[in-house]
């Protein structure tokens, strides 16, 4: 009860406490850059398809366990060797997880200070707080740019501990600084943790054109100086920017400034072209063909991320139903794969097999459940999700990644708790989020051209 008023007045307080109302609304877009990618730092021309595809689909696991993890086995964050180490609380019920993010398979880059010092940093749907690991660094994972240093920003400031950004933080996860500066902790899963101060500094993406940057003065965000992950980040990346709904998120903060509205539009894993990222209503403007609509919704226990109603799927002639109407799929750009509740995987994978009408391949490789060999010669049945509001029409390539070796896997794989929409079905449709009306739309959309 005590959680789900907070996090009503989270709501209320962050579009006055965050926003700077003087400034006018305006859209800008940002590169959304696969991992994968030869555009990417973290390429790896070594890898092949086949290897590619299996530690996507492997990190698309560990982030769906870890979800589960937040649901139901909370436990609180064990106090550590800290210089301002976070009050632990006895109450677990009252921590907010969030699920791990791993690796991430887009970044972005923006620019943070002044001067201007770039980042780059992986896209999270799935939590708020973006941060960054700062310098002086208790605890930090290897990281290949310099850390940080807000001494040098002239534009930094330390949110002080009694402020009401720091006071939005929940109690047990935050702490007061021997400078009384706001130290927060952000949990990733069950034992995964990060820890930094609160700190407040100019982000800046761009240049957008003319060659201005877009500058958004006094953002707050978490300056970190202590992590301990049981999954690693590579040293490639500087940091998470977080997108969901909470107050700290960056669309959150930027809220009257991009109308409460931004969308992202992401190319295949592996594409040498990047996908793109608004903040802003721009998008819009022009009429888009085939849009639909479906509200989300934010259950306190998972407030973090957007939750969707999938009412059913269907495949070909045959649909199968959910009978849910309550919210019970999470939408997010972290995995790849698409994971369904038990139950309606069961339900789903017996009609894929009828529609195909062809022998599954027996060497599936882990984690895929269900792959057929030569493709080529198949008729594939139209897969449409059905969102309470939007029946979202998939293409083939939404629900199957090729392996080399002629064999093509379904991205749908069972979840060992809740539902997540995970980003290859996400793939070439403009996914627009919009925080004021509260609804997610879908457009299909050649991303590569976006
Ligand atoms: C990371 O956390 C584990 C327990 O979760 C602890 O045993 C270990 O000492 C920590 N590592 C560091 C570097 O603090
Ligand atoms: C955004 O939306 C507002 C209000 O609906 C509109 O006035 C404005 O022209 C739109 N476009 C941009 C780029 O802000
Ligand atoms: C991809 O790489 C793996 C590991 O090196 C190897 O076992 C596999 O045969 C390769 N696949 C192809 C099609 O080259
Ligand atoms: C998508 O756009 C890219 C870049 O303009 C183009 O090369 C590609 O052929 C387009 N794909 C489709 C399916 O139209």
């Amino acid at each position: 009860m005590h959680r789900f008023v907070l996090a009503l007045l989270i709501f209320s307080f962050c579009s006055v406490l965050l926003v700077d109302g003087s400034k006018t609304l305006m859209g800008f877009s940002i590169d959304l850059i696969p991992r994968h990618s030869p555009m990417s730092p973290l390429y790896n021309s070594e890898m092949n398809q086949t290897e590619l595809v299996k530690s996507a689909a492997m990190r698309s696991i560990a982030r769906s366990k870890l979800l589960f993890i937040g649901q139901n086995e909370l436990s609180p964050p064990s106090p550590s060797p800290l210089p301002s180490p976070p009050s632990s609380s006895s109450s677990s019920a009252e921590s907010v997880i969030t699920p791990v993010p791993d690796h991430g398979e887009y970044l972005m880059r923006f620019s943070l200070g002044t001067p201007e010092v770039e980042r780059f940093a992986i896209f999270d749907t799935g939590s708020d707080l973006s941060w960054v690991q700062c310098s002086p660094c208790k605890t930090c994972y290897p990281q290949d740019a310099p850390l940080y240093d807000p001494t040098q920003s002239s534009t930094y400031v330390d949110v002080a501990c009694d402020s009401q950004p720091c006071t939005l933080i929940p109690q047990n996860q935050r702490d007061c600084g021997n400078s009384r500066q706001c130290i927060y902790l952000q949990q990733y899963g069950e034992r995964s943790i990060t820890i930094g101060k609160l700190g407040s500094d100019t982000f800046s993406f761009g240049p957008m054109g003319m060659g201005q940057d877009a500058k958004f003065p006094e953002s707050v965000f978490g300056c970190a100086f202590y992590s301990n992950f049981t999954f690693e980040i590579s040293s490639k990346a500087d940091g998470i920017v977080g997108l969901g709904p909470g107050p700290f998120s960056l669309p959150s903060q930027l809220g009257d400034q991009i109308g409460h509205k931004f969308s992202y539009c992401m190319v295949p894993f592996s594409s040498t072209s990047t996908g793109k990222l608004k903040l802003g209503n721009h998008s819009s403007e022009a009429p888009r063909n085939g849009v639909v609509s479906t509200p989300f919704i934010i259950n306190p226990s998972l407030p973090s991320y957007y939750l969707l109603n999938l009412e059913g799927i269907s495949i070909g002639e045959k649909k199968v139903l959910t009978g849910q109407t309550g919210g019970n799929i999470i939408i997010d750009s972290v995995p790849i794969m698409t994971h369904l509740e038990q139950r309606i995987y069961a339900n789903f994978i017996s009609s894929v097999k009828e529609a195909f009408n062809v022998e599954a391949a027996e060497d599936a490789p882990t984690p895929f459940e269900f792959c057929v060999k030569n493709p080529s010669n198949m008729n594939f049945p139209e897969f449409v999700f059905h969102f309470t509001g939007a029946d979202v029409v998939l293409n083939p390539n939404n629900m199957f990644i090729a392996l080399d070796n002629n064999l093509i896997c379904m991205t749908v794989v069972p979840s060992t708790g809740i539902s997540i929409f995970g980003n290859w079905a996400q793939v070439n449709f403009e996914v627009e989020y919009d925080l004021g009306e509260k609804k997610v739309s879908f457009a299909p959309t050649n991303c590569s051209s976006y």
